[in-house]
């Protein structure tokens, strides 16, 4: 880290003993709105990756409840008589399910267990639901039994439940466990406990401290963030490693038991970190997006394929990789079908599925991405059958298009003028950058044409050494004042990915972090809040010798007014080794009425915050006394700050 933190201030600034004393005056026009700060301005993206949705925020605890993986019993350790078999199934689209017929000895056993996602996670004093499909196996049984059991890896149990199964015919049951104790890698065991056999399906397991079947925290540290845009579901599983595995939006909505499931984009990946039990239950679907966006004060955006499979892992001149243009329609509709699914009256047949649901107001969609993260030809003779389709039913729904996976170069320059061409509403640009390229990159939108699509930077996070650190955030926090700066181009920006289990995760850094039972918010996190908390709803200009602040001196920095706080807000990221002094002009201000002062710093660039110590660096809140029309300050070395003042 030592060499990285040269690095970072060598290439942002130089000289900076030499202006170590200097004031450096900031003056912010109050008089004059340079551009409306969108409400979606700072969102966030959500894929299923790093086991971001099952084993994550899907809060199910087991694995292949429905037996439907390949390899049909992956997840499950089996003993005595276990069989999987498909015929005349609980459910036609996951027909797959277990038969546990008794040994026919009185010191041998029958059944399965489940260990979760990396164990299962249970907590002192919490409720556990506990629901199977279950049957006879012989029309002639009578007193089926099953016994479930929660237990440690010393093999104690910790709670346990039984119930009868008492009809040839498929039923639900139900069992509530409570844990008298805290495990964080405990497994569930089921046993037959009859003479007579049983079939059991869609076997279940959750807290029930879940909101919707996700999970509480998880869904906490979201709404924490006060998103205004929630992209969903991906990302690359959007696109599938092929087309049979891209994500079609259709399989994931209606009950649960009949989502079929889908193989995960991120399963081969890495042969470093290969997981192939990666699998996508759909249980978390795009009803549940829509009403977590609700739940969360977001404007939903979902994804959808453009006909195209995840490019990284098709060649292009692969004939069967992407489908043809003549025959892109099941995918147009598959879109058209989307915004009745989101808007539609319940007269329709969509609308009606979603008020199925329990949901009959329209989710008000307004956004949708059509492809993930395209590039090359293929993409904008695809993309233009979809904006033609979706323009003439849906004409004020707003498309978003993609710019490729690179944040400038040959597929980045080919990108843009086909987005201009074809007239998309916003372009999604990605970039997974060094700390260089995001100091360097903070007047990045100064030069964007105002005439054009807008952008969305629709995942985006500095890459040091593949961690989360306080030195990402403080780049990402010095970048992110010039998405402000040029919020008039600029209208919605997400960092990616958001989730990771710390036992399974593909791609690092993230957003947030978890365990089965904890999860820590990232110092990238803090940043990323600050932003959303303080987005204001206007851009005021703020200079420094007549010039807007982007890395002068080491300093970034952007101005905000908030109508309905009536509020003026000034963010400042000093990233130098030295404290610097600043003098805040409010330029048209007769006399401010004091404020507050965040400070997000540690004095450690590559410290992180982790499940064990998740406060090493978070905003940290102060009163700000302040005379007349300014405010003179020291601003601390590698530091971000979040001036408010009150009008
Ligand atoms: O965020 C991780 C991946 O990065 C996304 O799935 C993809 O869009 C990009 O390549």
């Amino acid at each position: 880290m030592k060499i990285q933190r040269i690095l970072l201030m060598s290439m942002a600034f130089a000289a900076t003993q030499l202006f170590a004393q200097e004031v450096h005056r900031f003056d912010i026009d109050t008089q004059k709105s340079i551009a409306t700060v969108q409400p979606t301005m700072y969102g966030v993206f959500f894929e299923d990756i790093n086991f971001g949705a099952d084993g994550g925020l899907y809060a199910e605890m087991v694995e292949n409840r429905s037996f439907e993986f390949p390899d049909r019993l992956m997840g499950w350790n089996i003993f005595g008589n276990v069989e999987v078999r498909d015929d005349k199934p609980a459910f036609s689209k996951n027909p797959h399910y277990v038969r546990l017929t008794d040994v026919g000895h009185d010191q041998k056993f029958t059944g399965i267990e489940n260990h979760g996602f990396f164990g299962m996670g249970i907590k002192k004093g919490m409720k556990y639901d506990f629901t199977v499909y279950g049957r006879l196996a012989a029309a002639q049984g009578k007193n089926g039994k099953i016994r479930v059991e929660l237990i440690d890896l010393s093999d104690n149990i910790i709670t346990k439940g039984e119930f009868p199964i008492t009809t040839p015919q498929w039923r639900k049951y139900s069992l509530t466990l409570i844990s008298p104790v805290t495990n964080t890698k405990a497994f569930m065991r089921i046993y037959l406990g009859s003479a007579d056999g049983v079939d059991l399906d869609y076997v279940s397991l959750f807290p029930e401290d879940n909101w919707h079947g996700l999970r509480g925290d998880l869904v906490k540290a979201l709404e924490d963030l006060h998103p205004g845009v929630f992209r969903f579901p991906g990302g690359c599983i959007v696109e599938g490693t092929d087309l049979a595995t891209r994500y079609q939006w259709k399989n994931s909505v209606g009950e649960p038991e009949e989502r079929p499931f889908n193989e995960n984009r991120w399963n081969y990946t890495f042969a470093s970190r290969l997981y192939p039990n990666y699998f996508q239950s759909y249980g978390l679907g795009f009803y549940e997006y829509f009403l977590l966006s609700e739940k969360i004060g977001a404007e939903p955006l979902p994804v959808i394929n453009c006909g195209m499979a995840c490019q990284f892992q098709n060649n292009d001149s692969d004939k069967n990789a992407h489908v043809a243009t003549a025959d892109l329609q099941p995918y147009v509709q598959d879109a058209i079908d989307l915004i009745e699914f989101a808007n539609g009256p319940v007269s329709t047949k969509w609308g009606k599925l979603r008020a199925d649901m329990g949901h009959p107001q329209p989710f008000n969609l307004k956004l949708l991405a059509v492809g993930n993260e395209q590039w090359g030809k293929l993409y904008p003779e695809r993309l233009e059958v979809f904006v033609k389709a979706i323009r003439n039913q849906y004409p004020n729904i707003r498309i978003i298009g993609s710019a490729g996976p690179d944040s400038e170069g040959k597929n980045f320059d080919y990108a843009w003028p086909e987005m201009k061409r074809i007239g998309v509403d916003l372009v999604d640009e990605h970039y997974y950058r060094n700390q260089q390229w995001f100091l360097n990159h903070a007047d990045r939108y100064d030069s964007y044409d105002r005439k054009g699509p807008k952008v969305f930077a629709g995942e985006y996070a500095c890459h040091i050494d593949g961690k989360n650190s306080f030195m990402s955030a403080l780049c990402e926090a010095a970048f992110m004042t010039g998405l402000e700066r040029n919020a008039d181009v600029v209208n919605m920006a997400t960092y990616a990915p958001l989730f990771a289990h710390v036992d399974g995760w593909q791609w690092r850094p993230d957003l947030i972090w978890f365990d089965n039972l904890r999860s820590v918010r990232s110092v990238n996190y803090y940043v990323q809040q600050l932003y959303s908390l303080n987005k204001g709803t206007n851009v005021l200009s703020l200079t420094m010798n007549g010039k807007a602040v982007k890395g002068q001196s080491g300093l970034y920095a952007s101005a905000v007014w908030d109508k309905s706080r009536k509020v003026y807000i000034c963010k400042v990221a000093n990233t130098t080794n030295k404290e610097q002094k600043l003098e805040l002009v409010l330029d048209g201000v007769k006399k401010l009425s004091g404020g507050t002062v965040t400070v997000l710093h540690s004095d450690y660039m590559d410290v992180q915050n982790t499940l064990d110590k998740p406060q090493n660096v978070i905003p940290r809140i102060n009163n700000l006394s302040v005379s007349g029309n300014e405010l003179n300050t020291t601003i601390g070395a590698e530091t971000f700050v979040v001036y408010v003042f009150n009008k």
